[in-house]
């Protein structure tokens, strides 16, 4: 088929699905097994980090005990390797019967009742990427089926084991299924990965009338070459997938590794600062069982988490990427304010970076800012005041912006700044500012 009969094709499908039951308005939130506990099904010599009821269970209670809910992160998503290895005599998919013994509409009711929602994994294909039980075509109605019976809030849809003829009709039979089942789930399409992520192969505009969100890159592994490597691929790619995202519509560059053990308290900064640059789903896949505090002030830091959480959902763009290996981002935000974010790719030093707004492509005028790490405030501005940051080697430097003497900014500010020094964070020397 060439590309004008499959843009053809979907047109006819876009006609008929549409996935609008008003979730996601902002990047989802919450925490998924995978980066951190993998297929990981040895419960009798790992009982702590098998995937099993217990885990998910206990994350749920640490979501709900250690103030992650109030903030937003709400979905305990169920990855691979959860499946028994054959489906019911009804030919419904279940749950490994020794590790999930009271079944996943019980352990949906637990997750239930501390007010936060529940994920599941399935595949469109004959198999998971680990081989358990996947979603043929005449599959895709039953499993919808069993998952909303279940009261599963979050369908991840992979696509190992299958074609792209079978993609580009799945997906949107999925998306179809799970909205006539009634009950809203959001829909996490894996589709972009397997067909290289980029038009004309992926139709942007399409996807987002059918998944809430949808991964676009490779998986993330536990360092910071992959943190790196992901942000590179999103920035260089970020005329494609930036105009994609949008309320109910987000790109996923994948799960936050903040607390695990690869990223230094920079790199953790960084990864941070540019999922919240890019609007992406704020998804940890971390032991929040023992969880060291440097990563938990990152995780729950509120300005940061705002910051991604914003209303009008516009990605934001990478501006610059200078010779001296600084790169700026930004991305602008609700009540004419916006971010940038500093990025050092360098391995030496912390580096003395010289700009100034009226650089950064700002307009005239007074403008104050709020460094979102180091919970400082920046008042008497302009757009041509000569600004140096100082930015550790692979770390960031992160400024809420907003004109001067808006009572609604000033407002917004303190109560960002109110939120962010419960939080205040002295461990590392982070990177700091002079206005000269
Ligand atoms: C793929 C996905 C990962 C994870 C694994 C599970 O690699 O991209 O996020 O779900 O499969 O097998």
């Amino acid at each position: 088929m060439g590309p004008l009969a499959v843009t053809q094709l979907l047109g006819l499908i876009s006609l008929t699905v549409a996935l609008d039951n008003g979730l996601l308005k902002t990047p989802p939130m919450g925490w998924m097994a995978w980066e951190r506990f993998r297929c990981d099904t040895d419960c009798k010599d790992d009982p702590e980090n098998c995937i099993s009821e217990a885990l998910f269970r206990d994350t749920a209670d640490r979501l709900a005990e250690d103030g992650w809910k109030e903030l937003g992160y709400e979905y305990v998503i169920i990855d691979d390797c959860w499946m028994s290895l054959l489906r019911d005599e009804h030919g419904r998919l279940q749950p490994d019967p020794s590790r999930f013994p009271g079944g996943i509409a019980k352990l949906a009711r637990y997750i239930h009742d501390r007010g936060l929602k529940l994920g599941i994994y399935a595949d469109m294909g004959t198999h998971t990427c680990m081989g358990f039980p996947g979603t043929t075509l005449d599959k895709i109605e039953i499993d919808a089926q069993t998952f909303a019976s279940w009261g599963v809030d979050y369908l991840k849809f992979d696509g190992c084991s299958s074609n792209p003829v079978e993609h580009m009709l799945g997906y949107p039979l999925m998306s179809k299924a799970l909205n006539a089942t009634g009950r809203p789930m959001a829909y996490s399409c894996s589709w972009p990965v397997y067909i290289g992520g980029l038009p004309p192969n992926v139709n942007y505009s399409f996807l987002g009338d059918i998944c809430h969100l949808w991964r676009n890159y490779y998986d993330i592994q536990d360092s910071w070459d992959s943190v790196q490597g992901i942000i590179e691929w999103f920035s260089n790619n970020q005329d494609d997938l930036q105009p994609a995202a949008g309320p109910g519509r987000w790109n996923d560059p994948d799960m936050l590794i903040i607390g695990n053990f690869g990223l230094s308290v920079d790199q953790a900064r960084s990864q941070m600062a540019l999922w919240a640059i890019m609007a992406a789903p704020l998804i940890m896949s971390n032991d929040l069982r023992n969880l060291d505090n440097s990563a938990r002030a990152i995780l729950q830091n509120k300005v940061a988490i705002a910051i991604n959480q914003d209303s009008m959902g516009i990605q934001g763009r990478r501006l610059l990427q200078e010779k001296n290996h600084i790169e700026v981002h930004w991305r602008p935000l609700s009540h004419s304010a916006s971010v940038l974010v500093f990025l050092s790719r360098r391995t030496d030093m912390p580096y003395l970076y010289h700009t100034s707004l009226a650089k950064l492509e700002y307009d005239a005028g007074n403008y104050e800012a709020y460094d979102v790490f180091t919970g400082s405030t920046v008042t008497g501005l302009n757009a041509t005041t000569e600004l140096t940051f100082s930015i550790n080697p692979s770390g960031v430097v992160m400024w809420y912006v907003y004109p001067e003497q808006q009572s609604k900014q000033t407002e917004m500010l303190h109560d960002l700044h109110n939120k962010a020094s419960q939080f205040a964070f002295h461990k590392a020397k982070p990177g700091h500012l002079t206005v000269l």
